[in-house]
């Protein structure tokens, strides 16, 4: 028996090529039928008016911390997922940071469980390396990669030395995602910087110098291993400029909205909200990301939503933890950079949604064209409204970018051919599907 039909009538459509133009999408069974620049005749279960929108691939989401299980305060993939509908991301990449660790198939398979029942969007997890799991990362399936928390970390998930780091590079096949931040030298500047709580020092602590180490250790691995690798939130122009001089074929790197649009001068307007590992820079940094990116150097965007609560974030620095929330305001933010010229709508779809979709091997995802599955969002490019805590639907209840104004707010967002959100309204009887990793 086949499932509802949606039919989007006369909407500006993002094609694969870049081109737009304006058509009509009918989906079934929870993929894209038929694409056509004139008025599909054909009976459908459903029919959306997307006059004056424009529809775009569903949001991949590549960096994300749900929190569940055991951090359920912050986070929940129920709410996590609620806000992905309204921001427009439809699927996610889940990290492994949670309590306890996705460092287990057995981990891995109840985030799938709890996924299933609760997720309102499709989803995938990585499974975490600690210094004794490597027969778990050989066998865990299914799975978007292998993190690697080189610094910035405590406990099991902190992978620091070289012969643990050689022997995970040496072994399968998998992606190696890092957060690339030199350990020791975090703990030095962390001694040296001990009596100041001005939460500014953090980007001093966690300096440019600390992520171009790591970064510079994770490529020197990849290529002696020929592995596999990606690298997470580069937030720094030495970084980038490192990888436009030398970057393999099979290496792939993301930046964050926050690393793109934010810097230190965040610190002083909302203080620890604006604490992030890999923290903010400067707006040199801002200037040489946004390039590498334009350039192909950064493949795509992650939003490394990690949520932690007002009252968490309002204790002192160094006790205010790091992390701010993405998945509800970054498709806005990039549409919004679009509509200022920074960059164009084709390229915000394809570092938002194609190029995840490839670089990660996820079958059939972030195009609109035939065959392709039904996961779309319609956004409004027309008006523009700011970002307001008492409407984020994010379990911790801020945004770093609260009061900024923008466009490109979702209207509608399609998984697998249902509507999951529409006109503030979320249909919650929704649920994502796991993603698949075809390598
Ligand atoms: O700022 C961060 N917070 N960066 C990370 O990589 C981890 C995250 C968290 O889980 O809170």
């Amino acid at each position: 028996m086949s499932s509802p039909s949606l039919l989007i009538r006369r909407a500006r459509i993002v094609l694969p090529s870049g081109e737009l133009i304006v058509g009509d999408v009918l989906t079934r069974d929870g993929q894209i039928i038929k694409v056509s620049p004139s008025d599909i005749d054909e009976t459908s279960t459903r029919v959306i008016d997307a006059d004056g929108l424009t529809l775009l691939p569903g949001v991949i989401d590549p960096q994300v911390h749900f929190r569940e299980p055991g951090l359920e305060h912050k986070e929940d993939l129920f709410t996590a997922s609620c806000a992905c509908a309204k921001g427009g991301v439809t699927s996610f990449l889940e990290m492994p940071n949670t309590r306890p660790l996705t460092i287990t198939q057995e981990a891995l398979n109840d985030k799938l469980e709890r996924a299933s029942n609760k997720c309102l969007v499709n989803y995938g997890f990585f499974i975490g390396a600690t210094a004794d799991n490597l027969s778990q990362l050989l066998h865990a399936r299914p799975t978007c990669g292998i993190k690697i928390f080189m610094g910035s970390m405590h406990g099991p998930l902190l992978v620091d030395p070289q012969e643990t780091l050689e022997a995970i590079f040496a072994s399968g096949e998998i992606l190696i995602a890092v957060h690339a931040e030199d350990q020791s030298r975090l703990r030095q500047r962390r001694e040296e910087f001990a009596n100041i709580h001005d939460v500014a020092i953090h980007s001093q602590i966690q300096d440019n110098q600390a992520a171009l180490i790591a970064t510079q250790r994770a490529l020197k691995l990849s290529k002696k291993y020929r592995r596999r690798l990606h690298i997470l939130h580069m937030s720094t122009a030495e970084e980038a400029n490192l990888l436009r001089e030398d970057k393999p074929s099979w290496v792939t790197a993301e930046v964050t909205p926050q690393h793109l649009l934010l810097n230190k001068t965040a610190y002083e307007e909302i203080g620890t909200l604006a604490q992030m590992n890999p923290p903010l820079r400067t707006s040199h940094d801002n200037e040489v990301l946004w390039q590498a990116l334009l350039d192909g150097v950064i493949d795509f965007i992650a939003t490394d939503h990690a949520p932690h609560t007002l009252e968490e974030k309002a204790q002192v620095y160094p006790k205010s933890p790091s992390g701010m929330p993405g998945v509800e305001t970054s498709l806005a933010l990039m549409l919004t950079a679009a509509q200022e010229g920074r960059c164009s709508l084709a390229q915000v779809v394809n570092w938002m949604s194609t190029a995840v979709a490839s670089a990660y091997c996820i079958p059939n995802k972030g195009l609109i064209a035939p065959g392709y599955d039904a996961d779309l969002v319609l956004v409004d490019l027309n008006s523009r409204k700011k970002v307001r805590r008492e409407e984020l639907v994010t379990k911790c209840g801020w945004s770093p970018f609260e009061g900024w104004n923008l466009t490109g707010w979702p209207v509608t967002t399609i998984v697998g051919g249902e509507i999951v959100y529409d006109r503030g309204e979320l249909n919650t009887k929704v649920r994502g599907k796991p993603l698949s990793f075809e390598r």
